[in-house]
């Protein structure tokens, strides 16, 4: 039997992101459990219809890449209350079928999210705003533990990189929760 496949989509572009680091640090604690890959997306270019067909190169790879994954694992910042601007774009490309016959990627897939931000919500309303458009393109939610991090500059090493210390435990938990969610969806 092949090894579950997660694709990790993180919500910024930024070179030291806290919630890429939270996305390294889920892909330690998963370990040899499931394969784990963070998409690269700085390419795709703004959604507009003038380019949408035949889709650009940087769009055929990441719809591919989200078809051979089994699940996916958005980790979103939270930028005024919601979730980012880049994250959305990629969405909406995403949503969007490849041809006539052929389906958009999202739809059926096992998705879970966690953030982590500066303010002490955590990117909690950022996450309802992604579950709500995630839900509308038919993703297989797991709702049960979120997984909000907040004040994150509270748990930086001495050299500034991203040390979970209170969240650890929290972090594991969703951890375990999802690998049982998508291993049941794949039996
Ligand atoms: C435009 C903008 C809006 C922001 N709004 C919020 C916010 O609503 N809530 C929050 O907790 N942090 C907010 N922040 C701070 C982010 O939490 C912080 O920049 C964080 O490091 C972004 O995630 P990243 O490290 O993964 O890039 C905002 C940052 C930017 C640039």
């Amino acid at each position: 039997m092949s090894r579950t496949k997660i694709l990790a989509i993180v919500g910024s572009l930024r070179k030291d992101s806290y919630n890429k680091q939270l996305a390294m640090a889920v892909k330690d604690i998963i370990n040899d459990r499931a394969d784990f890959e963070i998409l690269e997306y700085g390419d795709v270019p703004f959604m507009n219809e003038d380019i949408e067909f035949p889709p650009p190169e940087a769009v055929k790879r990441v719809r591919e890449k989200v078809k051979q994954s089994d699940a996916i694992w958005f980790f979103t910042p939270e930028y005024n209350h919601f979730f980012t601007g880049v994250l959305k774009n990629l969405i909406d490309w995403l949503s969007r079928p490849a041809s006539e016959t052929e389906p958009q990627v999202l739809a059926g897939k096992p998705a879970v999210i966690s953030g982590i931000s500066i303010a002490g919500t955590g990117t909690s309303m950022a996450q309802d705003h992604l579950v709500t458009l995630l839900s509308f393109l038919d993703m297989d939610i797991m709702n049960q533990p979120r997984l909000p991090i907040p004040k994150a500059q509270e748990q930086l090493d001495e050299e500034g990189r991203l040390k979970l210390t209170t969240s650890l435990p929290f972090v594991k938990e969703q951890v375990d929760a999802f690998l049982d969610f998508v291993q049941k969806r794949m039996n």
